[in-house]
C-alpha cells in the first residue's frame, strides 16, 4: 500500500515524478522520496519521513536530482517505522528500487545476505529485495531480475534502476497493482493510472510476472521465461479533472458532491425499457436466477454497502445472504460451493483480503460476481462475472462516491434478482428502477439542505471521547458505515449497534453528553428506534436523528437534540440519501478539530497487504 512511479524521457525527471506521486498519496504518506540518474550517470536519491510536501521542500533544500530516468515512491510503513532511512528508494551498490507490496520471506532471504558479508542500513523488506538484486547481479538485468523474482514470496510491484543502465528503468509486478504509461518519446510506471494522467492516457497492465524495459526507444515487455511479449495497449477514460479538487478544499467534500452525478453515471447504462440491464457485464436473468445462497465479501465500506445489499436482497429476491469481512472469510472454511453466488465488493479492486476470498470462493466452485470501481484490477480480471461502479477516481482515503455508487450497483442487482427469482413483477421492478433513478436528485437536495446543519451539528461532536451509532435493520446497516467513516477522519473512537441490542450491556457506557446518532428511516420499526433514543437520551445522551421528514414531523418534543430530515423516497433506498448526513458530520468534524479528512492518519486508501 505504497504508491510507485518512474519516468524515462525528455522532461525534468525529478518533477515528473513529484506530480505524480501527489497523485498516488492516497496510498501511503508517511514517507516519500526519488532516485534520479544525474548528468554524470550516478543515481542521486532524496528521500525523507513526511508527507510528499517534505520531501519537495527537502528537493528545494538540498536541490533536485537533474535527469531524465528515475523512480519515486510514497510510503505507507509495514516493516520498519516511519523514518528517513526506511523511506524509499533502497539500494544496493549497483541497484536502486522502489517497492509496493510484502515480501513476506524477506528475513530468510536477509538472513542468507547477512551470512554473506552484506549490510543492512534500513528495517525493511525492500532493502532485502534490493541487495539480493544486486548480490545476484550478473551483468544482465532482465536475468537478473528473474533470478531474485524465483526467490521471493508475498506480493510486490518494483521499479528497478541499474547502475550500469542510465537509460532505463525496469518494473515488475506480483500481486500489486502496475501500470506502465506511454506517450511520445517517453514512458512511465504507475502503481494507478491517475497518476500520469496528467502526461497521457494510453497505458498498458503490466501482469503478474512479467518484466517491462522502459527506454528511450519506448517499452518491451517479456514473460516469466524471458520470452518477449506483446500486451494490448490501453486507453483510459477518466480525466485529470476527476482527479483534481476543482475548487473543493478536500477531495472528501469533492467527492460528496459527485455523488448525484456518480450514481446517475453508474446507474444509467445498466437499465433497458425500464428494467435492470447488465447483459454487457455478461448477466442475464437466466444465469443468476438458480443461484441458492449468496455470500458477499469486502472490507471497510465495501462491506457495509455489502450489509445493505444483504437486507435488499433478502427482502426482495428471497435468497439468503451472509456478508463476510474479507479477512475472515479466506482464513476459514467457507460453506460457499457449486450453486452459490460470492459477490466481492472492492472500490480498488486490489485489496490483498478481498483478492484472495475471491480466489478462495473461486477454488471452492462458487460463481463469482465482483462490483469494482478501479478498471483494469485485479479483482476485476479475475471474477466470473463484473459490474463496474461509474465514480470515477476517489482521491479521499475515506470512501464516499464509491460507497454510493456500490450501493446503487447492488441496488439494481437485488432488482435483477428479483425478477429472475419471479419474486417481483416486471411492473414491480419498473416501479423500484424509477424511484432508484430519482435518487441521484435527492442526493443532491440532502447536500443542498443539511450541509450547514451537519457543519453546525459537528461543532457538538468536537470533543466527545465517543460516540454511539444506532439504527435498527437498514437504519443499522449504514450507521455502520457511519461509524466507520466519523472514526477514520475525526479519530473519535464510536461504535455502531443495532438499536435494540443496546440495553444487552452498550447502554451502560452512556453517560452525560455522549453523542448518540440514531438513524430512522424504515416506518415500520421507527417507534421501536424511538423507544431506544428514549432510553439513551433518558440517560443523559445527546441525541442527533437522522429520519424522514415524515418521522420528524411526528417526534415529540425534546426526544432528540437535533434533528436532521431528509426527503421522502422509496424506503427501501433510505441508505441512498441516510449516508450523506453521516458523511458530512464526519468531513466537518474532521476539518474542525483540524485533521486532513483526506489523509487520515495511520489509513490508506488502497490496502494491497494482509
Ligand atoms: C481501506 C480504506 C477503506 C475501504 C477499504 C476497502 O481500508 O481505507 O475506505 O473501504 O480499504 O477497500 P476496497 O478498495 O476494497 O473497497
Amino acid at each position: 500500500m505504497c504508491g510507485i512511479v518512474g519516468y524515462v524521457g525528455a522532461r525534468d525527471c525529478s518533477d515528473v515524478l513529484v506530480s505524480a506521486l501527489t497523485k498516488l498519496e492516497y496510498r501511503g504518506y508517511d514517507s516519500a522520496g526519488i532516485a534520479v540518474f544525474d548528468e554524470d550517470n550516478n543515481i542521486k536519491t532524496v528521500k525523507t519521513k513526511g508527507k510528499l510536501k517534505d520531501l519537495v521542500e527537502k528537493l528545494e533544500r538540498e536541490g533536485k536530482p537533474d535527469g531524465h530516468v528515475g523512480i519515486g515512491h510514497t510510503r505507507w510503513a509495514t516493516h520498519g517505522e516511519p523514518s528517513d532511512v526506511n523511506s524509499h528508494p533502497h539500494s544496493g551498490a549497483r541497484v536502486t528500487i522502489v517497492h509496493n507490496g510484502i515480501i513476506e520471506n524477506y528475513i530468510e532471504l536477509k538472513e542468507f545476505l547477512i551470512s554473506k558479508g552484506r549490510t543492512f542500513l534500513s528495517d525493511t523488506d525492500t532493502e532485502v529485495v534490493a541487495q539480493l538484486l544486486d548480490y545476484k547481479y550478473n551483468g544482465n538485468p532482465l536475468e537478473t531480475i528473474d533470478d531474485v523474482m524465483a526467490e521471493l514470496r508475498g506480493s510486490f510491484a518494483l521499479g528497478i534502476m541499474f547502475k550500469d543502465f542510465p537509460d532505463r528503468i525496469y518494473a515488475v509486478r506480483r500481486e500489486s497493482p502496475l501500470i506502465v504509461g506511454v506517450a511520445d518519446g517517453e514512458c512511465f510506471i504507475a502503481s494507478d493510472v491517475t497518476a500520469i494522467l496528467q502526461y497521457t492516457r494510453k497505458y498498458y497492465l503490466l501482469d503478474h510476472d512479467e518484466i517491462a524495459t522502459l527506454s528511450g526507444d519506448g517499452v518491451q515487455f517479456v514473460d516469466e521465461h524471458l520470452d518477449p511479449i506483446e500486451k494490448e495497449l490501453k486507453t483510459a477514460d477518466w480525466d485529470m479533472e476527476a482527479a483534481e479538487k476543482g475548487g473543493y478544499p478536500h477531495f472528501m467534500i469533492k467527492e460528496i458532491n459527485e455523488q448525484p452525478d456518480a450514481v446517475k453515471t453508474t446507474i444509467i447504462p445498466r437499465i433497458k425499457d425500464g428494467l435492470p440491464c447488465f447483459e454487457e457485464c455478461g448477466i442475464t436473468l437466466e444465469k443468476i436466477k438458480d443461484f441458492k445462497n449468496i455470500t458477499i465479501v469486502a472490507c471497510g465500506s465495501a462491506m457495509h454497502a455489502g450489509m445493505v445489499g444483504k437486507y435488499v436482497i433478502e427482502d426482495l429476491a428471497r435468497v439468503p445472504v451472509n456478508v463476510d469481512i474479507a479477512s475472515e472469510f479466506r482464513y476459514r472454511n467457507p460453506i460457499v460451493g457449486e450453486g452459490d453466488l460470492v459477490i466481492i465488493i472492492s472500490q480498488s479492486g486490489e485489496t490483498a483480503d478481498s483478492l484472495a476470498a475471491l480466489r478462495l470462493a473461486k477454488k471452492k466452485g462458487a460463481a463469482t460476481l465482483a462490483i469494482v470501481n478501479a478498471k483494469g484490477s485485479s479483482i476485476a480480471r479475475e471474477a466470473d462475472m463484473l459490474i463496474y461502479t461509474l465514480a470515477g477516481p476517489e482521491i479521499a482515503v475515506a470512501s464516499t462516491k464509491a460507497y454510493i455508487t456500490q450501493l446503487a450497483v447492488v441496488y439494481l442487482f437485488a432488482f435483477e434478482l428479483a425478477l429472475a427469482k419471479e419474486k417481483v413483477s416486471a411492473a414491480e421492478c419498473k416501479r423500484l428502477v424509477s424511484a432508484l433513478m430519482r435518487m441521484p436528485e435527492a442526493i443532491k437536495y440532502v447536500i443542498d439542505n443539511c450541509e450547514e446543519k451537519c457543519k453546525y451539528i459537528s461543532t457538538k461532536l468536537l470533543t466527545a471521547d465517543s460516540l454511539l451509532y444506532i439504527g435498527r435493520r437498514l437504519d443499522y446497516a449504514l450507521s455502520m458505515e457511519g461509524s466507520l467513516k466519523l472514526k477514520e477522519v475525526s479519530y473519535i473512537h464510536s461504535e455502531s449497534y443495532a438499536a435494540g441490542e443496546l440495553k444487552h450491556g452498550t447502554i451502560s457506557l452512556i453517560e452525560d453528553c455522549m453523542p448518540v446518532i440514531a438513524v430512522a428511516t424504515q416506518t415500520d420499526i421507527i417507534p421501536k428506534t424511538i423507544s431506544n433514543i428514549v432510553e439513551v437520551k433518558s440517560r443523559g445522551a445527546k441525541v442527533i436523528l437522522v429520519c424522514t421528514d415524515a418521522c420528524a414531523r411526528e417526534l415529540k418534543e425534546g426526544v432528540a437534540d437535533y434533528v436532521i430530515e431528509l426527503p421522502h423516497t422509496e424506503e427501501l433506498l433510505m441508505p441512498i440519501t441516510a449516508v450523506v448526513p453521516l458523511q458530512l458530520l464526519a468531513y466537518y468534524t474532521s476539518v474542525n478539530r483540524g485533521n486532513d479528512p483526506d489523509k487520515p492518519r495511520n489509513l490508506a486508501k488502497s490496502v494491497t497487504v494482509e
